[in-house]
């Protein structure tokens, strides 16, 4: 028995493989690196769902489904009443998301698909007190959002970098999120509470919630000369570096340099604030070089979630809803998952350890 469940095969599955050790991901058959140079969040998720669904369908099948079903889960945002709205961006869209039906079809998955894009930025702009923005059919499902939460088109990079945030976290293995939502599709509940399952399970700061810590140390850092003194003093304090370490990765996570990439068009275009960007730089040259000295037995470098902060910063997204943003881009994961488990037909049923008292002898 494992603490964790570290290392346990718990599914077989075609739709990604995370090699730990050279710092790849593959996305059905494909690396990352070239489905972030050739392929849109909507090429993306008709990849991942090819096969799984009642249909099958291509890139621009799937964009106009997914922006027709936009606009058909917008309605339900008039549930948001005030309880809803005082609650964390990420619990408000869940809440939202709970009232949708529940199926195992491709109206139901599309939904899902839309759902958390149109909740999201309706609920950030209502808990500012303005009114949310409607879907609009004619653009694809990053331009959409962006524009949905600033009610302005956005720019050519700004689109392209949340598009490239979408496909970098569309899928990575059995992460806990995607394992809650292929143990709820074994119980033949439905896509909707897969989804619910898998939105929880993601919301913990161990998964889905630690971009937001990653900008607080940049705050708290300040200023590119104190990067190494801050650090020094936060690893005394026995304090771990945000955004730095992963549970399988032994080398720099692939997903980093997605997304380090993606931030280098709206750098270059002046999209992004300038010191900003450098005090990133700074930090993580000077904490590669510390965590070296410092954990010389445990190869660490930086994860997903540093260039995160700094990209969905940079796109408008307030720290406290980078979670909801990450759980807009792995929906599709977690639906194709839920689909090969619920088509395997195997309900996942593990055995536990009794380690408790027995009953005292007659
Ligand atoms: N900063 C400093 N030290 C670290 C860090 C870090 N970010 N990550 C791991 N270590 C050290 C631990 O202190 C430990 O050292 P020790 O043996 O001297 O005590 C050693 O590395 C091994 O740590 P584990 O806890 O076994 O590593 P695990 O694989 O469980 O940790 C995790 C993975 C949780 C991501 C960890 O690296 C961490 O806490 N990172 C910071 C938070 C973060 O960035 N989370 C997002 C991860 S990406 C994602 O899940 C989407």
């Amino acid at each position: 028995m494992k603490n964790g469940l570290e290392d346990v095969i718990a599914a077989e599955t075609q739709l990604s493989d995370v090699d730990g050790e050279a710092g790849r991901l593959i996305i059905r058959g494909v690396s990352l690196d070239h489905l972030v140079a050739d392929s849109t969040y909507e090429a993306v998720a008709a990849l991942l769902l090819d096969g799984l669904m009642e249909r099958s369908f291509g890139e621009a099948q799937l964009r106009d489904w997914l922006a027709k079903a936009r606009t058909g889960v917008f309605d339900h945002i008039k549930a948001a009443d005030a309880t809803l709205l005082a609650l964390p961006p990420v619990d408000a869209m869940r809440a939202l998301i709970a009232r949708l039906p529940d199926g195992e079809d491709f109206d139901t998955a599309l939904r899902l698909l839309a759902a958390p894009a149109v909740f999201l930025p309706a609920v950030l702009r209502m808990q500012r007190g303005e009114k949310p923005i409607a879907p609009d059919a004619s653009l694809p499902q990053a331009a959409d959002i962006l524009r949905m939460l600033t009610g302005k088109v956005p720019t050519r990079e700004q689109t392209a970098a949340l598009d490239t945030y979408l496909v970098t976290i569309s899928d990575h293995g059995l992460n806990a999120s995607t394992f809650a939502s292929r143990v709820i599709a074994s119980t033949q509940a439905g896509l909707t509470s897969s989804v619910l399952a898998a939105l929880s399970a993601l919301k913990g700061p161990l998964h889905g919630g630690a971009p937001g810590p990653v900008l607080d140390m940049l705050d708290a850092i300040g200023t590119a000369e104190n990067a190494g003194p801050w650090l020094g003093e936060a690893l005394d304090r026995g304090e771990r570096l945000m955004g730095f370490g992963h549970r399988i990765y032994r080398v720099r996570d692939p997903r980093a340099d997605a997304l380090k990439g993606a931030l280098k068009p709206l750098i270059a275009s002046g999209q992004v604030d300038s010191a900003r960007s450098a005090l990133a730089e700074a930090v993580e040259v000077a904490a590669l070089a510390i965590l070296k000295l410092r954990k010389p037995d445990r190869p660490l470098d930086v994860n997903v979630e540093f260039y995160t902060a700094l990209l969905l910063e940079t796109l408008g997204f307030p720290r406290r809803a980078f979670t909801g943003v990450f759980a807009i881009g792995r929906t599709v994961g977690w639906l194709a998952h839920a689909r090969e488990q619920a088509l395997d037909g195997r309900l996942i049923r593990p055995r536990s350890v009794y380690i408790g008292p027995l009953p005292a002898a007659a």
